[in-house]
């Protein structure tokens, strides 16, 4: 089993907390990646986990407080669903955040068609080689160690040179798109976000260093990775 270091997480009582964690630590790195350069580029999680923290940047302070007009909206995965299919990941952050804050459609890059989006993943910034470099990456976790689209077993794993891959998945909806390994892990800063006594065992594994798991495969080359977990996903000592 491929082993790699292992992670500290930080635990937050429930998902209420993990929501306002999450929710401060975005716009501070959103905050920092525009002081540095001007603009962030941030891929959100699909899922439900990240709809808490969506909802809080929504609100105030953060809904006056960041730069909004400065951020650039992307996903990490999206499943192939209408974009006002309940089960729609942009459909998700557009209720919880992205219609709150009057974000430009300009600037808000919904995942609908690999060439489309390789396109506008060519227009960020790189990682010194070939691959687009996001400021943040948000991140969820499946029970079974998924992460993005990317799930145990899927040969979309070992894809080293595509940024944006069409998968068939476990979980439905089957049809989806995801952002490939090299791409997450050539980001500043990639965030997950896990809660939930279900996902106990997969990030007791991914914490300890199983790269075995999707998840676990997650480890930014010359980036920050963060785990905000509530303390129902950490099994007890
Ligand atoms: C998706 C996600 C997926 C999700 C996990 C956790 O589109 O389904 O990207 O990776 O993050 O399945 O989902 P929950 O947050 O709903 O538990």
């Amino acid at each position: 089993m491929k082993q790699k270091t292992p992670v500290s997480p930080t635990v937050l009582e429930g998902p209420r907390e993990l929501a306002e964690a999450a929710a401060q630590s975005t716009a501070e790195v959103i905050d920092s990646a525009i002081r540095a350069r001007g603009t962030c580029y941030w891929a959100l999680a699909g899922g439900e986990t990240p709809r808490g923290c969506y909802e809080v940047l929504a609100r105030e302070p953060y809904r006056s407080r960041v730069s909004w007009e400065r951020v650039r909206f992307f996903w990490s995965d999206e499943r192939l669903v209408p974009l006002d299919d309940p089960a729609s990941n942009y459909g998700m952050a557009r209720a919880a955040l992205l219609s709150r804050i009057e974000a430009s459609d300009d600037h808000v890059f919904p995942l609908q068609d690999p060439a489309r989006y390789t396109e506008l993943l060519g227009r960020l910034p790189r990682n010194g080689g070939v691959f687009p470099r996001f400021d943040l990456i948000h991140l969820g976790m499946g029970e079974d160690g998924h992460t993005a689209s990317l799930f145990p077993g899927d040969p979309a794993l070992g894809e080293q040179r595509a940024l944006v891959l069409r998968v068939r998945t476990s979980k439905p909806p089957p049809d989806r798109l995801t952002l490939t390994l090299p791409v997450l892990n050539a980001a500043r800063q990639v965030v997950f976000l896990v809660q939930g006594a279900g996902k106990r065992d997969a990030l007791a594994r991914v914490l300890g260093g199983d790269a075995s798991l999707p998840a676990g495969m997650v480890r930014p080359a010359d980036g920050q990775l963060r785990f905000l977990v509530d303390r129902a996903a950490v099994a007890p000592n």
